[in-house]
């Protein structure tokens, strides 16, 4: 059990870490775990922002009742409906049985789809106020940031914004919950991951959030996973402005499927080549060992994106596709492509490649490179002219 976590004199950390899980939302790897982050409020009215996942319920349901000591919970604050924060409801209906959920129309249609829950709502909309005592809640919509339900709920008094997953981030809180007392570095790439990978779809209706979050006085982000921001929140509304504007530093990830090591050896030959050119951030990855989440995180973060496929079954290699098929989901723009690859007879590799890229219209630096079986002298000649080009064109367009 730990020990009682303040967010501010009277607001507490109730979340809890999920080391269990292996896989996020069925398929996200979670090599560091993650937070459910949830809040209570003791004010005249207590109030539970957001809840937790159904395994953690019991430890959730402890905490609470530890701080609250025999006191009544009143409202339940749903920001978002995905069960990773609704699963625990069951759990605080039974612990609380006349506490009054606060949710939007659409949260409630949610709430019964999902758990057949009907009763002791409270429907308020957009700009509406909830007075507590001393605090006073105020509600803004933020749909699609990654459900339609989506709202941030902003504390007046204390200038608190409890902004659901935005601003959130993969990786237990592992003793400090805010910004300043853990090293944010390590954060840092765990929250790229989560936005690239979940909410990075969502980058126009991330800008209207943030067009509408510019208007409040924000002393705190809580977020429902990750670091509590106070000593800067600006950094990491910087850092979703930037990823939601697509935005990309120099650098250039190589990713490559290859059967056995041809293709391989060509996406090491391109990364000397580049870093020949100047070019210091390179990550060369085997989209077959590294899970895709890691790939699209580094993807978020550099310009370039080259890749390289054997030919398999007359196409593109699979595990190549899927993630060609995950990046154009994503509306991923911005960024400057180039393709290579190897086939054995009758090609298709990088034919494939060449359509996803035509078809969500990303730019093309240079003319591919394919070659039959394994590269030799003259092929890879041709790479070199080829990371050349590449660099050129990315540069003209950083
Ligand atoms: C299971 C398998 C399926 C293949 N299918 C095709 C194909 O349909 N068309 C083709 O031109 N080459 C095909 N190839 C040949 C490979 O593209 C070629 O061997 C290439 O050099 C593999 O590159 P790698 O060493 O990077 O895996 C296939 C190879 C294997 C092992
Ligand atoms: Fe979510
Ligand atoms: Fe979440």
């Amino acid at each position: 059990m730990e020990k009682i976590l303040n967010i501010t004199d009277d607001i507490y950390y109730v979340g809890v870490n999920d080391r269990d899980t292996y896989l996020f939302e069925g398929i996200w790897p979670l090599p560091k775990g993650v937070s459910y982050n949830s809040y209570l409020i003791c004010d005249e009215k207590n109030v539970l922002i957001d809840t937790v996942k159904v395994s953690k319920s019991g430890l959730f349901i402890q905490k609470i009742k530890e701080l609250i000591n025999g006191e009544s919970l009143d409202y339940l604050v749903i920001n978002h409906m995905e069960p990773d924060h609704s699963g625990s409801i069951w759990s605080i209906l039974q612990a609380f049985p006349d506490i009054k959920i606060v949710g939007n129309k659409k949260t409630f249609e949610f709430l019964n789809d999902l758990y057949g829950i009907k009763d002791n709502l409270l429907e308020i909309k957009e700009g509406d106020e909830l007075n507590l005592g001393k605090h006073t809640l105020k509600f803004f919509m933020i749909p699609m940031v990654h459900w339609p339900e989506t709202m941030v709920t902003y504390e007046l008094t204390e200038k608190v914004v409890f902004t659901g997953d935005a601003f959130g981030g993969f990786g237990t809180l592992d003793g400090g919950i805010f910004d300043d007392e853990v090293e944010i570095e390590y954060y840092k790439n765990e929250i790229r991951r989560y936005y690239s990978n979940i909410v990075g779809k969502f980058g126009p209706m991330v800008q209207k959030a943030l067009q509408k979050l510019s208007g409040l006085d924000i002393k705190i982000i809580a977020p429902t996973h990750g670091p509590v921001w106070r000593s800067n929140p600006k950094i990491i509304v910087d850092l979703y402005d930037k990823w939601s504007r697509y935005e990309a530093e120099e650098g250039v990830v190589i990713v490559y499927g290859s059967m056995y090591g041809n293709t391989e050896k060509m996406a090491d030959y391109i990364a000397n080549v580049l870093a020949k050119h100047g070019i210091k951030n390179i990550r060369v990855m085997n989209v077959s060992n590294v899970h895709e989440s890691f790939i699209i995180n580094e993807i978020w973060r550099f310009k370039g994106v080259i890749i390289g496929t054997c030919t398999y079954n007359n196409g593109i290699f699979p595990p190549v596709e899927n993630l060609l098929i995950n990046l154009s989901h994503k509306g991923l723009k911005n960024r400057v492509f180039a393709a290579f690859g190897t086939y054995g007879w009758s090609g298709g590799g990088v034919k494939g490649i060449l359509e996803y890229i035509n078809k969500n219209n990303w730019k093309l630096a240079c003319e591919p490179v394919e070659v039959k079986f394994s590269p030799d002298n003259e092929d890879l000649k041709k790479l070199e002219e080829f990371a050349a080009r590449f660099v050129k064109s990315l540069k003209e367009e950083l």
